[in-house]
């Protein structure tokens, strides 16, 4: 860890642009860079402990305001944290609403518990089903080839910002309708709509400039119905509150998409740029994953649990006076499930700091559990593993750049490498 009393300063974060780098470290860019010691520290003194995860590592809280006076917790046990994550009733989602509120606006998946998530939930989950992975699939490759086609002939380059950050919200944006050339301010919009990634005011203002620009595309889909489109599902799907079968309100549209774009970006970029930098880091794996592909989804799902890009589960609100291992959480309290540190649990997956993608396989909480498990986890492995199989067929001597400083990886909430600078053969 570094300086654990640092502030947070914009020329911390990760990014190329003073927003991106602004918004990373808010969430704990530049500020903590291993916090695995600190986790294993703790460890000695049970599964939970008092504060926020920012608190523990003496990291300005960015969530701090939205609940000033309420005893905050964080698990760090595998057991626990599933416990917590499952038991929707006791810990609910109910609290994040007031932290997501300017950024999801009434419609919010993550901060709705049963039986108004389900209702959601149902409505969303079709289009991230196995069967629907075509949907998704068929913007990826042709992104991915026409990325590297653009940089393959300098034989070296930033591969974290030029390929891995440029391909998630490529995609999610395709998938949406939206022209591509306003991918790019698009992919604005979806950083700032990231829980606490940007102030209020400006989550606000992306949410809104989100709302006005999809609203054109749902209408049209309303008229003109497209096969195979994730807009046209929403348009014509229907949801009963209690007077019947009806159709999606634009309101409630619009709202769903706002839950998805920053949900699904910068998570699945981040665990290809921290892939990267664990394969360029290990070149006799790198060269065997590139002989063997079987290994690729074993190498991606080992990352997911050795250094995911989602610190912490979003925190749940106890509703009532309840215990944690023995320690009393007061009704009230919030509760944040800390998914790094419970996916290096001893007492769950054996040395768990050392990254070995043959391990035996075990249930990791990498896209948590329970309700409010992951929707678009299938999306993201489809994705991941394109992306890197991509790379190791047309960068096949692919190795970190000797001329530019080794990378870091770095963040509380959100882990990413601070960059990937490689160099290839063109
Ligand atoms: C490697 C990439 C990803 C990781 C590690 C990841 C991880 C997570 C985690 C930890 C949660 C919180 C669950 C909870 O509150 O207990 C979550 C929720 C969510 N994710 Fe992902 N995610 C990834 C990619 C995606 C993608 C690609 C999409 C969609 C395109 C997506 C959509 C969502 C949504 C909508 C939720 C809220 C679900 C709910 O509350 O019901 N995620 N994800």
């Amino acid at each position: 860890m570094k300086d654990s009393t640092a502030t947070i300063t914009k020329a911390q974060g990760v990014g190329r642009s003073d927003w991106e780098r602004e918004t990373t470290s808010r969430t704990g860019a530049g500020a903590v860079d291993d916090p695995y010691p600190k986790f294993a520290e703790l460890r000695q003194n049970g599964p939970i402990h008092h504060g926020s995860t920012f608190e523990i590592f003496g990291v300005p809280d960015p969530t701090r305001d939205v609940w000033p006076d309420a005893h905050r917790f964080t698990i760090i046990s595998f057991a626990e944290a599933e416990q917590v994550l499952r038991d929707a009733e006791t810990f609910s989602n109910a609290g994040i609403r007031r932290m997501t509120e300017y950024v999801f606006g009434p419609v919010s998946l993550m901060g709705s518990d049963d039986p108004e998530h389900r209702q959601y939930r149902l409505l969303v989950q079709p289009a991230f089903a196995r069967k629907s992975l075509s949907m998704w699939s068929q913007f990826v490759r042709p992104r991915l080839d026409e990325l590297i086609d653009d940089f393959i002939a300098k034989g070296r380059g930033d591969i974290y910002f030029d390929y891995c950050a440029q391909f998630p919200v490529y995609v999610i944006g395709m998938a949406l309708g939206v022209k591509r050339e306003d991918l790019e301010q698009f992919h604005e919009w979806a950083a700032k709509l990231q829980v606490a990634a940007a102030p209020p005011d400006e989550a606000r203002a992306a949410r809104e400039a989100v709302h006005r620009y999809m609203l054109d595309i749902v209408n049209e889909r309303r008229r003109a119905p497209r096969e195979n489109d994730l807009i046209t599902l929403l348009v014509q799907s229907e949801i009963d509150e209690g007077e019947g079968l009806q159709k999606l309100s634009d309101e409630q549209i619009l709202g769903l998409i706002s839950n998805l774009l920053p949900a699904g970006a910068g998570t699945t970029y981040r665990s290809l740029g921290i892939t990267l930098v664990t394969l360029l880091e290990r070149p006799a794996l790198l060269a065997q994953v590139r002989e063997d592909r079987t290994l690729v989804p074993v190498v991606i799902e080992e990352v997911l649990r050795w250094n995911g890009p989602v610190l912490v589960a979003p925190p749940r609100l106890a509703t009532r006076d309840t215990e944690i291992a023995g320690v009393a959480v007061p009704k009230d309290s919030i509760v944040e499930c800390c998914i790094a540190a419970a996916n290096r649990d001893p007492a769950q997956f054996e040395n768990p700091d050392v990254f070995d993608p043959f391990r035996p396989q075990k249930p990791t909480l990498s896209f948590s559990t329970g309700p409010h498990f992951c929707v678009g986890s299938q999306v993201a492995r489809m994705e991941l593993v394109t992306a890197l199989n991509a790379l190791l067929d047309r960068l096949p001597d692919l190795r970190f750049d000797p001329d530019q400083p080794q990378p870091t990886l770095t963040g509380l909430w959100y882990r990413m490498p601070t960059g990937v600078p490689a160099i290839w053969t063109p």
